[in-house]
């Protein structure tokens, strides 16, 4: 017998390019699109603005605020253009009006480049967060935090790949660090007057490289 084609109903089409990156970069701090719901987001360092544009063609949040240094692209015709551009230090956004705040490879812990620039980061992180609100970080390397710590071994590192994407380059190397940069960038994150939630077993991606976020919560 024949097998009739159907056509896929809504809930069975591929998703879209935007809803596979958001996923992606939300499950490397340990979220789900779901968990933007009701709540006022804000993705720093968006770049394409992924998370943004895959909240609202789900239907879950039209709202995220995406904040970006650069001006990367024009909004296509018809486009809902919300991206920001303006500096994670200086966030054009009220005091206490976020719930949920995330950096997927972007600042405070990749991006800056000196600890004076990431902690003006933190700052303003920790004045746009509601009290109850939290902030999400990913990234692999959390280098440069602890290099203005003059950590021999991360220095060396460093140096060898001071123009690369540091992100993207000797996971497995800086893996033999990583205590070392932990550690000392906990002690930076507390020093700018957060809670600190340092999770190493992310059970959202199988990537080996890629299971430890930070989450960030104002100190009461
Ligand atoms: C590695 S990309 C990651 C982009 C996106 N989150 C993703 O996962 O595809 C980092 C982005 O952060 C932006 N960025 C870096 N420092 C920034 C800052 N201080 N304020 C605003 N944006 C910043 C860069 O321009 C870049 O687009």
């Amino acid at each position: 017998m024949k097998s009739r084609e159907r056509q896929p109903s809504p809930e069975q089409e591929e998703p879209s390019e935007s809803v596979e990156r958001a996923k992606f970069e939300l499950n490397r701090v340990g979220l789900e699109l779901e968990d933007l719901k009701d709540k006022d987001v804000v993705d720093l360092g968006a770049f394409e603005c992924q998370i943004e544009k895959a909240a609202r063609e789900q239907g879950i949040n039209d709202s995220v605020v995406s904040i970006e240094r650069r001006d990367y692209f024009i909004a296509k015709d018809g486009e809902k253009k919300t991206r920001v551009l303006a500096e994670g230090q200086d966030m054009p956004l009220k005091d206490s009006s976020v719930d949920l705040l995330i950096s997927h490879a972007g600042p405070p812990l990749a991006g800056t480049k000196t600890e004076d620039e990431t902690m003006n980061v933190l700052r303003d992180v920790k004045r746009v967060l509601r009290s109850d609100g939290e902030a999400r970080f990913f990234d692999n390397s959390i280098l440069h935090i602890a290099l203005e710590n003059r950590t021999p071994e991360v220095l060396r590192i460093a140096e060898k790949h001071k123009d690369d994407d540091i992100t993207l380059v000797e996971a497995e190397t800086l893996n033999r660090y990583r205590e070392i940069i932990t550690a000392k960038s906990r002690e930076f994150l507390e020093k700018c007057g957060f809670d600190i939630e340092f999770v190493d077993d992310n059970d959202k991606t199988d990537d080996e490289n890629a299971k430890r976020y930070w989450i960030l919560r104002k100190r009461k």
